[in-house]
Protein backbone atom coordinates (compact mmCIF):
# COMPACT_ATOMS: atom_id res chain seq x y z
CA UNK A 1 0.00 0.00 0.00
CA UNK A 2 1.79 2.94 -0.95
CA UNK A 3 1.05 6.22 0.75
CA UNK A 4 1.50 8.14 -2.35
CA UNK A 5 -1.62 7.38 -3.71
CA UNK A 6 -3.68 8.04 -0.87
CA UNK A 7 -6.09 10.59 -2.07
CA UNK A 8 -8.84 12.13 0.42
CA UNK A 9 -12.49 11.44 0.20
CA UNK A 10 -13.13 14.97 -0.66
CA UNK A 11 -11.37 14.93 -3.80
CA UNK A 12 -12.10 11.30 -4.59
CA UNK A 13 -16.19 12.30 -4.60
CA UNK A 14 -14.76 15.10 -7.06
CA UNK A 15 -13.64 11.85 -9.88
CA UNK A 16 -15.33 10.10 -12.01
CA UNK A 17 -13.97 6.37 -12.22
CA UNK A 18 -10.56 6.15 -12.26
CA UNK A 19 -8.17 3.35 -14.29
CA UNK A 20 -5.45 3.31 -11.37
CA UNK A 21 -5.79 1.93 -8.08
CA UNK A 22 -5.97 4.08 -5.17
CA UNK A 23 -5.12 4.35 -1.27
CA UNK A 24 -7.96 5.95 0.81
CA UNK A 25 -8.07 5.81 4.38
CA UNK A 26 -10.60 6.81 7.49
CA UNK A 27 -13.01 5.30 9.71
CA UNK A 28 -16.18 3.15 9.36
CA UNK A 29 -18.99 4.26 9.95
CA UNK A 30 -20.90 1.50 9.52
CA UNK A 31 -20.85 -1.77 8.15
CA UNK A 32 -23.69 -4.15 6.73
CA UNK A 33 -23.26 -7.11 4.14
CA UNK A 34 -24.81 -10.31 2.36
CA UNK A 35 -23.26 -13.38 1.24
CA UNK A 36 -22.36 -12.33 -1.69
CA UNK A 37 -20.62 -8.40 -0.36
CA UNK A 38 -19.77 -6.68 2.01
CA UNK A 39 -20.22 -2.88 2.32
CA UNK A 40 -18.33 -0.46 4.31
CA UNK A 41 -19.62 3.22 4.89
CA UNK A 42 -16.03 5.57 5.32
CA UNK A 43 -15.34 8.67 6.62
CA UNK A 44 -11.98 10.86 6.77
CA UNK A 45 -13.52 13.97 7.67
CA UNK A 46 -12.63 15.53 4.60
CA UNK A 47 -16.17 16.34 3.94
CA UNK A 48 -19.26 15.06 5.51
CA UNK A 49 -19.53 12.32 2.72
CA UNK A 50 -18.68 8.78 2.98
CA UNK A 51 -17.73 6.83 0.21
CA UNK A 52 -18.84 3.28 -0.02
CA UNK A 53 -16.33 0.45 -0.05
CA UNK A 54 -17.67 -2.72 -1.64
CA UNK A 55 -15.59 -5.99 -0.34
CA UNK A 56 -15.91 -9.51 -1.81
CA UNK A 57 -16.29 -11.84 1.44
CA UNK A 58 -14.62 -14.52 -0.46
CA UNK A 59 -11.68 -12.47 -0.80
CA UNK A 60 -11.06 -11.64 2.25
CA UNK A 61 -12.24 -13.33 4.81
CA UNK A 62 -14.52 -13.84 7.73
CA UNK A 63 -11.65 -12.56 10.58
CA UNK A 64 -10.61 -9.54 8.59
CA UNK A 65 -13.89 -8.20 8.22
CA UNK A 66 -15.14 -8.87 11.68
CA UNK A 67 -12.21 -6.55 12.54
CA UNK A 68 -13.63 -3.83 10.15
CA UNK A 69 -16.53 -2.20 13.13
CA UNK A 70 -17.39 0.80 13.63
CA UNK A 71 -14.95 3.35 14.50
CA UNK A 72 -11.61 1.06 13.74
CA UNK A 73 -9.34 2.79 10.94
CA UNK A 74 -8.54 1.31 7.78
CA UNK A 75 -6.83 1.85 4.63
CA UNK A 76 -8.56 0.48 1.54
CA UNK A 77 -6.70 0.04 -1.74
CA UNK A 78 -8.95 -0.59 -4.69
CA UNK A 79 -10.69 0.58 -8.13
CA UNK A 80 -12.96 3.73 -8.00
CA UNK A 81 -16.03 2.52 -10.17
CA UNK A 82 -19.11 3.29 -11.28
CA UNK A 83 -21.83 2.17 -8.30
CA UNK A 84 -24.26 -0.57 -9.35
CA UNK A 85 -26.40 0.27 -6.73
CA UNK A 86 -28.87 3.16 -5.44
CA UNK A 87 -27.39 5.95 -2.73
CA UNK A 88 -24.35 6.60 -4.44
CA UNK A 89 -22.86 7.16 -8.32
CA UNK A 90 -19.43 5.78 -7.64
CA UNK A 91 -17.92 3.48 -4.93
CA UNK A 92 -14.63 1.66 -3.83
CA UNK A 93 -14.16 -1.81 -5.01
CA UNK A 94 -11.92 -3.29 -2.73
CA UNK A 95 -8.59 -5.58 -3.76
CA UNK A 96 -6.47 -5.15 -0.23
CA UNK A 97 -8.08 -3.42 3.11
CA UNK A 98 -5.96 -3.19 5.91
CA UNK A 99 -6.86 -2.82 9.76
CA UNK A 100 -5.08 0.04 11.05
CA UNK A 101 -6.74 0.24 14.18
CA UNK A 102 -9.08 -1.48 15.88
CA UNK A 103 -12.23 -0.30 17.55
CA UNK A 104 -13.98 -2.72 19.97
CA UNK A 105 -18.04 -2.96 18.94
CA UNK A 106 -18.32 -3.64 22.79
CA UNK A 107 -16.56 -0.47 24.05
CA UNK A 108 -16.68 1.87 21.52
CA UNK A 109 -19.09 5.20 22.62
CA UNK A 110 -19.69 6.09 19.71
CA UNK A 111 -22.83 3.71 17.47
CA UNK A 112 -24.30 4.41 14.29
CA UNK A 113 -27.07 6.29 15.78
CA UNK A 114 -28.45 9.56 16.52
CA UNK A 115 -26.63 10.29 19.80
CA UNK A 116 -28.11 13.07 22.10
CA UNK A 117 -25.23 16.50 22.04
CA UNK A 118 -25.50 16.10 26.06
CA UNK A 119 -24.26 12.59 25.96
CA UNK A 120 -21.63 13.78 23.11
CA UNK A 121 -20.01 16.28 24.65
CA UNK A 122 -19.53 13.96 27.76
CA UNK A 123 -17.31 11.62 25.01
CA UNK A 124 -15.75 15.12 23.53
CA UNK A 125 -12.95 13.65 22.61
CA UNK A 126 -14.70 11.07 20.05
CA UNK A 127 -17.03 13.72 19.37
CA UNK A 128 -14.91 15.09 16.38
CA UNK A 129 -16.12 11.50 14.48
CA UNK A 130 -19.64 12.52 14.43
CA UNK A 131 -21.26 13.66 11.17
CA UNK A 132 -22.19 16.99 13.34
CA UNK A 133 -19.18 17.91 15.08
CA UNK A 134 -17.39 17.38 12.04
CA UNK A 135 -19.41 19.47 10.17
CA UNK A 136 -19.01 22.28 12.87
CA UNK A 137 -15.66 22.14 12.71
CA UNK A 138 -15.39 21.92 9.33
CA UNK A 139 -17.28 25.54 9.21
CA UNK A 140 -14.85 26.96 12.13
CA UNK A 141 -12.64 26.37 10.03
CA UNK A 142 -14.31 28.29 6.89
CA UNK A 143 -15.36 31.14 9.08
CA UNK A 144 -11.69 31.73 10.68
CA UNK A 145 -10.03 32.01 6.98
CA UNK A 146 -12.64 33.81 6.24
CA UNK A 147 -12.26 36.48 8.92
CA UNK A 148 -7.99 36.68 7.87
CA UNK A 149 -9.38 36.81 4.10
CA UNK A 150 -11.97 39.70 5.48
CA UNK A 151 -9.04 41.87 7.07
CA UNK A 152 -6.49 41.13 4.78
CA UNK A 153 -8.29 42.29 1.80
CA UNK A 154 -9.39 44.89 3.63
CA UNK A 155 -5.48 46.31 4.55
CA UNK A 156 -6.49 45.57 8.25
CA UNK A 157 -3.10 44.00 10.30
CA UNK A 158 -3.60 40.75 12.28
CA UNK A 159 -2.06 41.96 15.68
CA UNK A 160 -1.44 39.73 18.65
CA UNK A 161 -2.84 40.82 22.12
CA UNK A 162 -1.48 39.07 25.04
CA UNK A 163 -3.33 36.21 27.05
CA UNK A 164 -1.10 37.13 30.50
CA UNK A 165 -2.09 40.48 31.15
CA UNK A 166 -2.37 42.53 34.14
CA UNK A 167 -5.25 44.75 33.06
CA UNK A 168 -9.29 43.95 32.90
CA UNK A 169 -10.08 45.73 30.13
CA UNK A 170 -14.03 45.41 30.48
CA UNK A 171 -13.21 45.84 34.07
CA UNK A 172 -16.48 43.80 35.32
CA UNK A 173 -13.80 41.68 38.14
CA UNK A 174 -14.58 38.69 35.55
CA UNK A 175 -11.44 37.58 35.37
CA UNK A 176 -9.43 33.90 35.99
CA UNK A 177 -6.05 34.82 38.15
CA UNK A 178 -2.74 33.52 37.27
CA UNK A 179 -0.42 32.67 40.14
CA UNK A 180 2.86 30.04 40.71
CA UNK A 181 1.90 31.13 44.59
CA UNK A 182 1.74 28.10 46.79
CA UNK A 183 -1.79 28.30 47.39
CA UNK A 184 -1.74 26.14 50.53
CA UNK A 185 1.03 28.47 51.74
CA UNK A 186 0.26 31.84 50.52
CA UNK A 187 2.91 34.72 51.20
CA UNK A 188 1.31 37.94 52.72
CA UNK A 189 2.22 41.59 53.21
CA UNK A 190 2.35 43.72 55.66
CA UNK A 191 -1.23 44.64 55.80
CA UNK A 192 -2.30 41.18 55.68
CA UNK A 193 -3.02 41.04 51.37
CA UNK A 194 -1.92 38.66 49.39
CA UNK A 195 1.80 39.45 48.40
CA UNK A 196 2.20 39.09 44.48
CA UNK A 197 5.75 40.79 44.81
CA UNK A 198 6.75 36.86 45.55
CA UNK A 199 4.50 36.03 42.85
CA UNK A 200 6.36 35.00 39.03
CA UNK A 201 5.04 38.35 37.41
CA UNK A 202 5.69 40.33 40.72
CA UNK A 203 2.38 42.02 40.12
CA UNK A 204 -1.47 40.44 40.55
CA UNK A 205 -1.89 38.86 36.79
CA UNK A 206 -4.89 37.04 35.00
CA UNK A 207 -6.37 36.10 32.05
CA UNK A 208 -7.13 38.15 29.18
CA UNK A 209 -11.20 39.64 28.82
CA UNK A 210 -10.45 41.17 25.76
CA UNK A 211 -7.30 42.38 23.65
CA UNK A 212 -8.88 45.58 23.27
CA UNK A 213 -6.66 47.69 25.17
CA UNK A 214 -3.56 46.44 23.25
CA UNK A 215 -5.57 46.31 20.28
CA UNK A 216 -6.36 50.28 20.50
CA UNK A 217 -1.90 50.90 20.78
CA UNK A 218 -1.52 49.07 17.55
CA UNK A 219 -4.51 51.01 16.06
CA UNK A 220 -2.86 54.14 16.99
CA UNK A 221 0.31 53.39 15.18
CA UNK A 222 -1.02 51.18 12.02
CA UNK A 223 -4.16 52.44 11.75
CA UNK A 224 -6.41 49.44 11.20
CA UNK A 225 -5.71 46.04 12.96
CA UNK A 226 -8.02 42.94 14.41
CA UNK A 227 -6.93 40.30 16.94
CA UNK A 228 -8.56 37.22 17.12
CA UNK A 229 -7.95 34.94 19.73
CA UNK A 230 -8.45 33.34 23.12
CA UNK A 231 -10.58 35.38 25.95
CA UNK A 232 -11.25 34.07 29.35
CA UNK A 233 -14.54 35.10 31.66
CA UNK A 234 -15.11 33.74 34.55
CA UNK A 235 -18.68 34.83 34.95
CA UNK A 236 -20.49 32.49 36.27
CA UNK A 237 -23.71 32.55 33.53
CA UNK A 238 -24.73 28.96 32.97
CA UNK A 239 -26.14 29.56 29.62
CA UNK A 240 -26.36 28.74 26.06
CA UNK A 241 -24.70 31.90 25.00
CA UNK A 242 -21.99 31.86 27.44
CA UNK A 243 -18.27 30.07 27.62
CA UNK A 244 -15.54 30.53 30.74
CA UNK A 245 -13.48 30.20 27.24
CA UNK A 246 -13.95 31.80 23.66
CA UNK A 247 -12.45 33.51 20.99
CA UNK A 248 -13.64 36.92 19.94
CA UNK A 249 -12.25 39.01 16.96
CA UNK A 250 -11.58 42.53 18.03
CA UNK A 251 -10.91 44.95 14.94
CA UNK A 252 -9.63 48.59 15.78
CA UNK A 253 -9.13 51.83 13.55
CA UNK A 254 -7.85 54.88 13.94
CA UNK A 255 -10.15 57.86 12.55
CA UNK A 256 -13.53 55.65 12.04
CA UNK A 257 -16.23 57.15 14.10
CA UNK A 258 -19.59 55.29 15.17
CA UNK A 259 -21.38 54.96 11.81
CA UNK A 260 -17.81 53.34 10.18
CA UNK A 261 -17.72 51.44 12.99
CA UNK A 262 -21.34 49.99 12.56
CA UNK A 263 -20.55 49.92 8.52
CA UNK A 264 -17.55 47.75 9.34
CA UNK A 265 -19.54 45.21 11.67
CA UNK A 266 -22.08 45.12 9.03
CA UNK A 267 -20.44 44.33 6.00
CA UNK A 268 -18.27 42.24 7.95
CA UNK A 269 -21.02 40.07 9.08
CA UNK A 270 -22.45 39.45 5.35
CA UNK A 271 -18.67 38.68 4.33
CA UNK A 272 -18.54 35.83 6.75
CA UNK A 273 -22.18 34.39 6.23
CA UNK A 274 -21.52 34.59 2.45
CA UNK A 275 -18.29 32.89 2.30
CA UNK A 276 -19.77 29.83 4.33
CA UNK A 277 -22.76 29.49 2.17
CA UNK A 278 -20.25 29.90 -0.57
CA UNK A 279 -17.90 27.00 1.13
CA UNK A 280 -19.41 24.71 3.40
CA UNK A 281 -22.84 24.20 1.51
CA UNK A 282 -22.76 20.38 2.11
CA UNK A 283 -22.03 21.18 5.51
CA UNK A 284 -24.87 23.50 6.21
CA UNK A 285 -27.47 21.51 4.12
CA UNK A 286 -26.82 18.66 6.81
CA UNK A 287 -26.91 20.85 9.55
CA UNK A 288 -30.36 22.66 8.32
CA UNK A 289 -31.58 18.75 7.90
CA UNK A 290 -30.33 17.94 11.73
CA UNK A 291 -32.07 20.72 12.81
CA UNK A 292 -35.12 20.00 11.27
CA UNK A 293 -35.61 16.71 13.32
CA UNK A 294 -34.32 18.40 16.31
CA UNK A 295 -36.61 20.56 16.36
CA UNK A 296 -39.79 17.55 15.53
CA UNK A 297 -39.40 17.69 19.71
CA UNK A 298 -39.29 21.19 20.19
CA UNK A 299 -42.51 22.70 21.61
CA UNK A 300 -43.98 25.13 18.31
CA UNK A 301 -42.87 28.23 19.67
CA UNK A 302 -39.17 27.38 19.77
CA UNK A 303 -38.56 26.47 16.55
CA UNK A 304 -37.28 28.62 14.31
CA UNK A 305 -39.84 29.64 11.41
CA UNK A 306 -37.57 29.80 8.67
CA UNK A 307 -34.50 26.69 7.54
CA UNK A 308 -31.44 27.35 8.69
CA UNK A 309 -30.02 28.34 4.76
CA UNK A 310 -33.17 30.68 4.56
CA UNK A 311 -31.85 32.60 7.53
CA UNK A 312 -28.74 32.86 6.16
CA UNK A 313 -29.49 34.15 3.17
CA UNK A 314 -31.80 36.59 4.82
CA UNK A 315 -28.92 37.99 6.63
CA UNK A 316 -27.28 39.05 2.69
CA UNK A 317 -30.64 40.48 1.90
CA UNK A 318 -31.84 43.40 4.23
CA UNK A 319 -30.05 45.64 5.54
CA UNK A 320 -29.68 45.97 9.53
CA UNK A 321 -32.00 47.66 11.43
CA UNK A 322 -30.13 51.17 13.05
CA UNK A 323 -32.32 52.48 16.62
CA UNK A 324 -30.59 54.16 19.63
CA UNK A 325 -30.99 52.52 22.83
CA UNK A 326 -33.74 54.96 23.46
CA UNK A 327 -35.58 53.83 20.13
CA UNK A 328 -35.74 50.79 21.24
CA UNK A 329 -36.01 51.33 25.22
CA UNK A 330 -39.76 52.88 23.70
CA UNK A 331 -40.84 50.33 21.41
CA UNK A 332 -40.14 47.83 24.31
CA UNK A 333 -42.02 49.81 26.78
CA UNK A 334 -44.51 50.18 24.92
CA UNK A 335 -44.62 46.79 23.83
CA UNK A 336 -47.44 43.73 23.95
CA UNK A 337 -45.05 41.20 26.01
CA UNK A 338 -44.68 44.33 28.69
CA UNK A 339 -48.15 45.75 28.84
CA UNK A 340 -49.04 42.35 29.33
CA UNK A 341 -46.29 41.60 32.04
CA UNK A 342 -44.61 39.02 30.05
CA UNK A 343 -41.58 39.97 30.04
CA UNK A 344 -38.98 38.44 33.16
CA UNK A 345 -37.30 42.20 33.44
CA UNK A 346 -39.77 44.74 32.97
CA UNK A 347 -38.78 47.64 30.92
CA UNK A 348 -39.89 50.68 32.93
CA UNK A 349 -37.77 53.58 33.36
CA UNK A 350 -35.03 54.57 30.55
CA UNK A 351 -31.70 53.40 31.56
CA UNK A 352 -32.68 49.82 32.31
CA UNK A 353 -30.02 47.25 31.16
CA UNK A 354 -31.52 45.29 27.66
CA UNK A 355 -31.76 41.43 28.67
CA UNK A 356 -31.45 39.22 25.91
CA UNK A 357 -35.59 38.69 26.02
CA UNK A 358 -35.81 41.96 24.78
CA UNK A 359 -33.12 41.82 22.35
CA UNK A 360 -35.02 38.62 20.79
CA UNK A 361 -38.14 40.60 21.34
CA UNK A 362 -36.98 43.23 18.66
CA UNK A 363 -35.03 41.10 16.49
CA UNK A 364 -37.79 38.38 16.19
CA UNK A 365 -40.75 39.78 16.47
CA UNK A 366 -40.47 43.57 15.88
CA UNK A 367 -38.32 44.17 13.41
CA UNK A 368 -37.24 40.69 11.67
CA UNK A 369 -33.91 41.04 10.87
CA UNK A 370 -31.05 41.85 12.30
CA UNK A 371 -30.54 44.94 14.22
CA UNK A 372 -27.99 47.30 15.67
CA UNK A 373 -28.50 49.34 19.22
CA UNK A 374 -26.41 52.43 19.31
CA UNK A 375 -25.81 55.54 21.87
CA UNK A 376 -26.54 53.29 25.28
CA UNK A 377 -27.06 55.24 28.85
CA UNK A 378 -23.25 55.27 30.00
CA UNK A 379 -23.99 53.88 33.48
CA UNK A 380 -24.38 50.34 31.64
CA UNK A 381 -21.62 50.28 29.67
CA UNK A 382 -17.42 50.13 29.66
CA UNK A 383 -15.26 53.25 30.73
CA UNK A 384 -14.12 53.63 27.52
CA UNK A 385 -16.85 54.26 25.23
CA UNK A 386 -17.40 57.98 24.00
CA UNK A 387 -19.52 60.24 25.93
CA UNK A 388 -22.20 61.78 23.53
CA UNK A 389 -22.63 65.56 23.93
CA UNK A 390 -25.91 64.82 25.97
CA UNK A 391 -23.54 63.70 28.91
CA UNK A 392 -26.09 60.49 29.31
CA UNK A 393 -25.19 57.94 26.33
CA UNK A 394 -22.42 56.82 25.40
CA UNK A 395 -21.45 55.82 21.72
CA UNK A 396 -21.64 52.10 21.93
CA UNK A 397 -23.37 49.73 19.78
CA UNK A 398 -24.88 46.00 19.74
CA UNK A 399 -25.64 44.03 16.98
CA UNK A 400 -28.02 41.51 17.32
CA UNK A 401 -28.75 38.27 15.74
CA UNK A 402 -32.05 36.52 15.53
CA UNK A 403 -31.83 33.36 17.42
CA UNK A 404 -28.86 34.91 19.44
CA UNK A 405 -29.06 37.82 20.31
CA UNK A 406 -25.64 39.97 21.04
CA UNK A 407 -23.03 39.26 18.70
CA UNK A 408 -20.98 42.01 18.36
CA UNK A 409 -20.53 44.54 21.17
CA UNK A 410 -18.67 48.02 20.34
CA UNK A 411 -18.07 51.23 20.52
CA UNK A 412 -16.30 54.75 19.37
CA UNK A 413 -13.59 54.80 22.05
CA UNK A 414 -13.16 58.06 24.19
CA UNK A 415 -10.21 59.54 22.66
CA UNK A 416 -10.14 62.96 24.99
CA UNK A 417 -7.97 62.66 28.30
CA UNK A 418 -9.92 65.08 30.69
CA UNK A 419 -12.87 63.10 29.57
CA UNK A 420 -11.74 59.51 29.51
CA UNK A 421 -10.10 60.16 33.19
CA UNK A 422 -13.47 61.29 34.34
CA UNK A 423 -14.98 58.16 33.10
CA UNK A 424 -12.29 56.25 34.83
CA UNK A 425 -13.02 57.80 38.56
CA UNK A 426 -16.56 57.23 38.11
CA UNK A 427 -15.95 53.63 37.44
CA UNK A 428 -13.05 53.22 40.09
CA UNK A 429 -10.78 51.96 37.52
CA UNK A 430 -7.49 52.94 39.09
CA UNK A 431 -5.58 55.78 36.38
CA UNK A 432 -2.05 54.94 37.74
CA UNK A 433 -2.52 50.88 36.60
CA UNK A 434 -3.50 52.16 33.12
CA UNK A 435 -1.03 54.60 32.09
CA UNK A 436 0.45 52.98 29.22
CA UNK A 437 -3.39 52.82 28.14
CA UNK A 438 -3.44 56.75 28.52
CA UNK A 439 -0.41 57.60 26.98
CA UNK A 440 -2.16 56.90 23.81
CA UNK A 441 -4.65 59.82 24.38
CA UNK A 442 -1.74 62.17 25.59
CA UNK A 443 -0.03 61.82 22.56
CA UNK A 444 -1.37 62.05 19.54
CA UNK A 445 -4.92 61.01 20.56
CA UNK A 446 -7.43 60.29 17.12
CA UNK A 447 -10.92 59.59 17.42
CA UNK A 448 -11.21 56.00 16.98
CA UNK A 449 -13.71 52.81 17.04
CA UNK A 450 -13.67 49.51 17.47
CA UNK A 451 -15.73 46.20 18.39
CA UNK A 452 -15.94 42.34 19.01
CA UNK A 453 -17.14 39.78 17.40
CA UNK A 454 -18.00 36.71 19.86
CA UNK A 455 -16.33 34.10 17.49
CA UNK A 456 -18.58 31.09 18.81
CA UNK A 457 -21.81 32.58 18.79
CA UNK A 458 -21.36 33.58 15.26
CA UNK A 459 -20.61 29.88 14.66
CA UNK A 460 -24.10 28.86 16.54
CA UNK A 461 -25.64 31.28 13.95
CA UNK A 462 -24.22 29.68 11.29
CA UNK A 463 -24.88 25.78 12.27
CA UNK A 464 -27.87 26.71 13.61
CA UNK A 465 -26.89 24.68 16.86
CA UNK A 466 -28.55 25.73 20.38
CA UNK A 467 -25.63 25.28 22.63
CA UNK A 468 -23.03 27.03 22.62
CA UNK A 469 -20.76 24.40 23.74
CA UNK A 470 -21.26 22.34 20.92
CA UNK A 471 -19.64 24.51 18.66
CA UNK A 472 -16.39 24.76 20.49
CA UNK A 473 -14.60 21.21 20.74
CA UNK A 474 -13.73 21.45 24.32
CA UNK A 475 -16.20 24.19 26.12
CA UNK A 476 -15.49 25.13 29.18
CA UNK A 477 -18.03 25.95 31.19
CA UNK A 478 -18.69 26.38 35.30
CA UNK A 479 -17.54 23.18 36.83
CA UNK A 480 -16.51 21.43 33.64
CA UNK A 481 -12.63 21.86 32.44
CA UNK A 482 -12.28 18.18 31.36
CA UNK A 483 -8.95 16.86 29.08
O1 LIG B 1 -19.54 42.89 24.49
P1 LIG B 1 -18.20 42.39 24.90
O2 LIG B 1 -17.97 42.12 26.34
O3 LIG B 1 -17.17 43.47 24.35
C1 LIG B 1 -15.83 43.50 24.57
O4 LIG B 1 -15.18 42.66 25.14
C2 LIG B 1 -15.15 44.67 23.90
N1 LIG B 1 -13.81 44.83 24.49
C3 LIG B 1 -15.09 44.42 22.42
C4 LIG B 1 -14.46 45.55 21.67
O5 LIG B 1 -15.05 46.60 21.55
N2 LIG B 1 -13.27 45.35 21.16
O6 LIG B 1 -17.86 41.06 24.09
C5 LIG B 1 -17.87 41.06 22.68
C6 LIG B 1 -18.59 39.84 22.16
C7 LIG B 1 -20.04 39.73 22.62
O7 LIG B 1 -20.89 40.50 21.80
C8 LIG B 1 -20.30 38.25 22.48
O8 LIG B 1 -20.58 37.91 21.13
C9 LIG B 1 -18.95 37.65 22.84
O9 LIG B 1 -17.98 38.66 22.67
N3 LIG B 1 -18.93 37.18 24.24
C10 LIG B 1 -18.98 35.89 24.61
N4 LIG B 1 -19.08 34.75 23.88
C11 LIG B 1 -19.10 33.58 24.55
N5 LIG B 1 -19.02 33.47 25.89
C12 LIG B 1 -18.90 34.59 26.66
N6 LIG B 1 -18.80 34.47 28.00
C13 LIG B 1 -18.89 35.86 26.03
N7 LIG B 1 -18.80 37.14 26.46
C14 LIG B 1 -18.82 37.92 25.36
MG1 LIG C 1 -21.40 43.24 25.29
Amino acid sequence: MEDQKRIKIKALLALASLSEEIVVKGWVRTKRGSKNAVFIAMNDGSTIHNIQVVADPELFGEDLLKRISTGASIAVTGLWVASLGSGQTQELQAKAIKVLGEANPETYPLQPKRHSLEFLREIAHLRPRTNTMGAILRVRHAVAFAIHQFFNEKGFFYFNSPLLTTSDAEGAGETFKVTTLNLEKIPLDEGGKVDYREDFFEKETNLTVSGQLEGELAALALSEIYTFGPTFRAENSNTTRHLAEFWMVEPEMAFYDLKDNMDLAEEMLKYLVKYTLDHCLDDLTFLEKREIEEQKNKPLVERSEQPLLDRLRGILADDFERISYTEAFQILRNSKPNKKKKFQFPIDTWGADLQSEHERFLVEKYFKKSVIIYDYPKDIKSFYMRLNDDNKTVGAMDVLFPGIGEIIGGSQREERLDVLTERMEEKQIPAAEMDWFLDTRRFGTVEHSGFGLGFERMILFLTGMSNIRDVIPFPRTPGNCEY
